[in-house]
């Protein structure tokens, strides 16, 4: 599809952040199993809730705007869940392994906050304040999760020093 506006790249995006969300969900089941921190465990269990509903969020907001759901294959989730992927099957050691998963997870965050950031400003220029919000609210939840991951590898400065000296 050939991109000749504004909207033409907010669509274009939003098609391919619901690829990725999609793709994120599948991510976050393995890294629930993967994980051994408890209160790691936890973090991926809530932030996998919060992926579903930013799917229903998206859903919506492609609605509202009378465009088909529908998805398009994003490169970019693609290559960053195999390096993932990839790591979690060549570690053994858990707390390693657990530092791999804080490594992959944060990869993910960042990804969707700079897809996020921009699909919020595309919207209030295009005048969809009423979807800015809602696209603002998943930002929010980005944001938040990837916060959340940076304090618990502080927290658990073992979990750190392993990674370093493996
Ligand atoms: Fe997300
Ligand atoms: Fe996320």
């Amino acid at each position: 599809m050939n991109i000749e506006n504004l909207n033409d790249l907010f669509e274009d995006q939003l098609r391919d952040i619901l690829y990725a969300e999609k793709k994120i969900v599948k991510a976050i089941a393995k890294m629930i199993k993967s994980a051994n921190n408890p209160e790691l465990k936890k973090s991926f269990t809530k932030h996998g809730v919060e992926t579903l509903d930013q799917i229903s969020k998206l859903e919506a907001v492609m609605t509202s705007l009378e465009m088909k759901v529908k998805t398009q294959k994003c490169e970019a989730i693609e290559g960053i869940l195999k390096e993932a992927d990839e790591i979690i099957a060549s570690v053994k050691d858990p707390q390693v392994m657990d530092a791999a998963l804080i490594l992959a997870a944060q990869k993910v965050e960042h990804y969707e906050i700079a897809t996020y950031g921009c699909l919020c400003a595309f919207a209030q220029q295009l005048g969809y304040s009423k979807q800015a919000k809602i696209l603002m609210s998943i930002l929010d939840q980005e944001k938040a999760a990837d916060t959340h991951l940076s304090e618990l590898a502080q927290e658990a400065p073992a979990l750190n020093d392993m990674a370093r000296a493996a």
